[in-house]
C-alpha cells in the first residue's frame, strides 16, 4: 500500500509540486487517482474530484518548498522507460524521485535495452519490476503500452504517454495549472487547439474537463479534428453531444477550423451561448494549444491551414483573458511575441 501510495504522490511530484502522501492519512482515500483519467476498467479505482481537489492543495503547499520531502523516498528506485524522446515529462518525473531522496535507473538511449534483441514489453515490466525498481514511469509510442506493462509489472506503472492515446499525468499539470489560475475547473470555457486527432495530451484533457464540468470548444486544425472514439467515450461517459459552434467571434485562431462544442450542459442552461447559428463563443478562460504530432502523422498530412497563435490572434474580445497554455514542447503554433505576455503560463506550467 505504501509503494502505491507513493507511486500515486509521484505524479504530481511530476512538476515538483505535489504532496506526498504517506505520512498524512490520505494513502486509504486516494486510490489509484494516478488513474484518474484513464479509461480504467474498475471504475472503483478511480479518484473522485474532491480527492483531486485535495490533491492540488497540497501540491500548492509542496510547491512552496521543495527541499522538505528530501527523506520521503529514500530507499525507493524509479525506473524511468521512455521510448520516445521527452524533456519535460522525463526530467521532471526523475527530478521528483530525487527531490524526494529515492534513486532513478534509465537507459540514456532506450536502443541499448533489450528491446532492441527482440524482448517484449511485458518482459521488460517483469524484469525491471521484479527486483531494480519499486515503480516504473513509461512512455512508448504504442497506444495500451502501460496497461499491458502494469499487467506484467508486480510495481506500480505510471503512464507517461502511449502513442496518441492518453498523457493522465500531463492532464493532472494541466487542471492544476488550471485551477491555480482560475480558482476552479467547474464551468470553465476551454478551447483545446491544434492537432486534437494525434495529440494524446488533448485526449486526457478533454476527458478531464468533462469530468469537471468544464465547457470545451474544439478548434482542430483541418484534418486533425478529434476522433470519434473521443466524441464516442465523452458522449457515453460523461453525457457531453457534440454541437456545431459558431466561432466567428474567435477570429483567426478558429478561421478555418469546424469547430464543435462540448458540454455537459443541457442546451436549456445554454441561453448565453445559443443563438440561431449556433453556440457562439463569447468568452474564453483558457486556449490549450498543441503542436502538430508529426511523429504520428500519416504521409503526406498538411499542415499548411495550422494556424499559429500571437498576441494579434489574441486581441479578439472572447480571449482578452484567456491565460494561454501548451503542454510543450512548441514548435511554431505558439509565436515568440507571447513569451512575455501575462495571460501565457505555458513555460512556467
Ligand atoms: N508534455 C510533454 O509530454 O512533453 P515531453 O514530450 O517533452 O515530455
Amino acid at each position: 500500500e505504501q509503494q502505491a501510495a507513493f507511486a500515486r504522490s509521484l505524479c504530481l511530484f511530476r512538476k515538483g509540486r505535489a504532496q506526498n502522501f504517506l505520512d498524512q492519512d490520505h494513502s486509504d482515500q486516494i486510490v489509484a487517482w494516478y488513474r484518474a483519467f484513464e479509461d480504467v476498467e474498475d471504475r472503483a479505482k478511480v479518484a473522485t474530484l474532491d480527492e483531486i481537489k485535495k490533491l492540488f492543495v497540497h501540491a500548492r503547499t509542496f510547491g512552496e518548498d521543495l527541499r522538505a520531502s528530501a527523506e520521503l523516498c529514500r530507499g525507493m528506485i524509479a525506473a524511468s522507460l521512455f521510448y520516445e524522446p521527452s524533456t519535460r515529462t522525463r526530467l521532471s518525473f526523475e527530478s521528483a524521485m530525487l527531490r524526494l531522496g529515492g534513486g532513478v535507473i534509465t537507459a540514456a538511449d532506450m536502443r541499448n535495452l533489450s528491446a532492441s534483441k527482440g524482448e517484449s514489453l511485458a518482459d521488460t515490466a517483469r524484469v525491471v519490476s521484479g527486483a531494480y525498481a519499486d515503480i516504473v514511469v513509461l512512455r512508448h509510442s504504442s497506444e495500451g503500452a502501460a496497461r499491458l506493462a502494469a499487467q506484467y509489472s508486480s510495481v506500480p506503472v505510471i503512464n507517461a504517454g502511449d502513442g496518441a492515446h492518453e498523457h493522465p499525468t500531463q492532464t493532472l499539470c494541466d487542471l492544476y495549472n488550471l485551477w491555480l489560475e482560475r480558482g476552479r475547473i467547474e464551468g470553465l470555457d476551454v478551447v483545446l487547439a491544434g492537432d486534437l486527432r494525434y495529440s494524446r495530451t488533448i485526449h486526457s484533457f478533454a476527458y478531464a474537463l468533462a469530468r469537471f464540468g468544464a465547457n470545451v470548444v474544439c478548434v482542430p486544425a483541418p484534418g486533425f479534428e478529434m476522433p470519434d472514439y473521443v466524441l464516442q467515450r465523452l458522449r457515453e461517459e460523461f453525457g457531453v453531444e457534440p454541437q456545431r459552434a459558431d466561432t466567428k467571434s474567435l477570429g483567426e485562431l478558429a478561421s478555418q477550423s469546424d469547430a464543435v462544442y462540448l458540454t455537459p450542459q443541457k442546451p436549456h442552461q445554454l441561453s448565453l451561448f445559443t443563438d440561431a447559428r449556433g453556440f457562439a463563443v463569447a468568452r474564453v478562460d483558457a486556449l490549450y494549444m498543441t503542436r502538430p504530432q508529426t511523429e504520428r502523422h500519416p504521409n503526406g498530412a498538411q499542415l499548411d491551414s495550422y494556424v499559429q497563435i500571437g498576441r494579434r490572434q489574441l486581441a479578439v474580445e472572447p480571449l482578452r483573458d484567456a491565460v494561454v497554455m501548451h503542454p510543450l514542447p512548441r514548435r511554431d503554433e505558439l509565436s515568440e511575441d507571447l513569451d512575455s505576455d501575462p495571460r501565457a503560463i505555458f513555460i512556467t506550467m
